[in-house]
């Protein structure tokens, strides 16, 4: 039986919290064993808690029971040790832990609990398959960088809090089951046992709630708001994610931006030591498509955007001269000077990967030292060539790809082949942080497939004033009194100026092709409760895990998330989603009627 902890094992500090300066004092830790090395009448071990490490030195010579003891330790066993620190002995110091001069001789030594063989090594960049480490997501924590990662997380929260609590803002809970919403993402539903047929949604957001508590009269509000969307998972997306979420009455999408960026100035300076320059740019929307083909600009790299319709149109190739004949353009971005660094291979890799953003070819020019090669001369005259490297300003090694297609294709693309290239170009320094306010967002975005308009960000979203205009005659002109905050090419949150006119709303519903009845039925409560004076209102949310991601230059969410889900949106160490029993599913009245099976 293992060990029992009494009264008198009490904790006095961290293992990594030893320094040279508790040298002769008596210390009580309690951790993992991280590995032990038995050099014959001495034994060393390294004890791991969430601090760090610190080494255990048994001398047979001073105890032998207890050296015996140390003697049966095995990795991850869970013990607890007592001694006094003192320096290593010559040689033995390690520069590469902080404790390294360091080691407690140790006078008791308690097992709590043996360990069978982990998996895989608790050690930091473990190179072990994702599938196994997530199995054991509980070991794969015990390693430092995920302990450091969600220890990060936790300290970002706290700068959060802290700072919203002294601007005023209050915390306050809005509900996990609510009235499914059709807007935006797929809901979770959860089905009612007591209302047969019936189901609550897991928010996607609190939107709706927090507008709410402005018409009750909070003034501010904030939450770190646990948020459910069905959407197929990348890279920086969960089917459960954290916001940082806030509300505020009586502002302007100016005073909204500079609460939040004066937030962010905040978390730089206390979690980076980086002092941001503020304001922070802004860009309008428009502005950011046109230059880089995204709305969530990296502007840690150049290859902008160059139009070339003008100097393409009606030329010999085809693929050029019809796209802009069609209504769409031809564009192209530039990597200047960097010719040599691309083989053709290279460029037939990168004419693979365009065909995944609907492009349907990628047109190439080269100049390699004075040397010009390229996928489309030979449609061509010399003048129309000439006029398209006097159009981009080609100039000796530089290499130009250029997309034709309609505006959405070209912009998707070449948006994604910029930031590509520069990744393939190692100009991706998780270290330079580039922030950036995307504004005046288009309202609506049509949908070819489905025929309509849908609201670009939420249904409540403000249209700008000077753009009421267009409501009859060209709804997609309207923008929207929306902005995003971009960090290095990341959506790191976003928000709006509220609807709180009546009128305007109702238009809303009529632009997005709701009736009146139907926008009652989804959002009666929400109208009904607008007609009793609201307060004009705006917001915004932060997400908290790609917050995090990009304090810690993390590329995968899984990281700073202590149990994320896989890319099916199932979770590997409980085995989620899972089958509930016959009798759970008779009491919600439901039938399954397709059930996957089981593999
Ligand atoms: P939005 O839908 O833009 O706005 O979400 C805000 C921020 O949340 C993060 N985010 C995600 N993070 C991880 N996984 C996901 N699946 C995911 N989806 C979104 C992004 C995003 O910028 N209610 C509005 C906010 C408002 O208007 O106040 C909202 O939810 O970083
Ligand atoms: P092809 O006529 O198919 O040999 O195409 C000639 C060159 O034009 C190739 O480099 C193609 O990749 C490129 N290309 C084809 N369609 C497009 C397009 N829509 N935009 C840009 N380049 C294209």
């Amino acid at each position: 039986m293992g060990a029992q902890l009494t009264k008198n094992d009490k904790r006095t500090c961290y293992a990594a919290e030893l320094t040279k300066g508790d040298i002769g004092s008596h210390v009580c830790v309690m951790g993992w064993v991280q590995r032990q090395r038995d050099l014959g009448s001495l034994i060393f071990v390294d004890l791991r808690d969430r601090s760090g490490i610190i080494q255990l030195a048994f001398d047979e010579k001073t105890d032998k029971a207890i050296f015996d003891a140390a003697f049966a330790l095995r990795s991850e066993y869970s013990i607890c040790a007592k001694g006094t620190v003192r320096p290593r002995g010559e040689g033995a110091v390690n520069k590469n832990l902080p404790t390294g001069e360091i080691e407690i001789a140790v006078d008791e030594l308690k097992v709590f609990s043996t360990s069978l063989t982990p998996p895989f090594e608790i050690v930091e960049n473990s190179n072990v398959n994702p599938e196994l480490r997530l199995k054991h997501r509980y070991l794969d924590l015990r390693r430092p960088d995920l302990t450091r990662n969600i220890i990060a997380r936790s300290k970002i929260v706290k700068i959060a809090r802290d700072y919203y609590a002294e601007n005023g803002f209050i915390d306050i809970e809005t509900p996990c089951l609510i009235k499914p919403t059709p807007e935006g993402a797929r809901d979770y539903l959860v089905p009612s046992r007591i209302h047969h047929g019936k189901f609550y949604a897991l928010p996607q957001s609190p939107q709706l709630y927090k507008q709410l508590l402005m018409l009750s009269g909070f003034d501010r509000y904030f939450q770190v708001a646990r948020c459910f969307r069905d959407e197929d998972l990348r890279a920086d997306r969960q089917p459960e994610f954290t916001q940082i979420d806030l509300e505020m009455s009586y502002v302007t999408e100016d005073d909204v931006m500079e609460m939040n960026e004066k937030f962010l100035a905040r978390l730089f300076k206390e979690f980076k030591g980086i002092d941001l320059p503020l304001p922070l740019q802004r860009m309008t929307w428009h502005e950011a498509m046109e230059r880089f083909g995204s709305d969530k600009p990296d502007l840690r790299f150049g290859f902008e955007l160059q139009n070339i319709s003008d100097a393409v149109k009606g030329c010999g190739f085809k693929v050029f001269a019809d796209a802009v004949a069609n209504g769409g353009s031809v564009r192209a971005i530039n990597i200047k000077g960097q010719a040599a660094k691309f083989s053709r291979k290279e460029i037939d890799a990168l004419t693979t990967f365009v065909k995944s953003y609907k492009a349907k070819g990628l047109a190439w020019y080269k100049n390699l030292n004075g040397e010009v090669s390229s996928s489309f001369a030979k449609f061509l005259t010399e003048d129309e060539m000439n006029a398209i490297v006097k159009a981009l300003g080609i100039e000796t090694n530089d290499l130009v790809f250029i997309v034709a297609d309609k505006n959405k294709v070209v912009f998707d693309t070449l948006g994604a082949l910029r930031c590509e290239i520069a990744k393939r170009l190692g100009l991706l320094d998780p270290s330079d942080y580039k922030l950036l306010w995307i504004t005046e967002f288009p309202l609506l975005e049509y949908s070819e497939e489905d025929g309509r308009y849908y609201a670009m960000h939420h249904p409540f979203t403000m249209p700008m004033e000077e753009d009421l205009q267009y409501v009859d005659t060209d709804p997609g002109k309207i923008r929207a009194k929306a902005y995003d905050i971009v960090i290095n090419g990341t959506e790191a949150g976003g928000g709006s100026v509220r609807i709180h006119d009546a009128e305007i709303q109702s238009k809303m519903f009529d632009l997005l092709g709701m009736s009146h009845e139907e926008a009652n039925e989804k959002f009666g409560f929400l109208l009904e409760a607008f007609q009793y004076g609201v307060p004009p209102h705006a917001g915004m949310a932060f997400g908290l895990d790609r917050l995090t991601m990009l304090m810690l230059g993390i590329d995968d969410i899984r990281d700073v998330i202590a149990f994320p889900k896989i890319q099916n949106a199932s979770e590997l160490m409980t085995k989620c989603p899972a089958k509930p029993d016959d009798k759970a599913l008779a009491e919600l009245g439901i039938a399954v009627v397709d059930e996957e099976s089981d593999e």
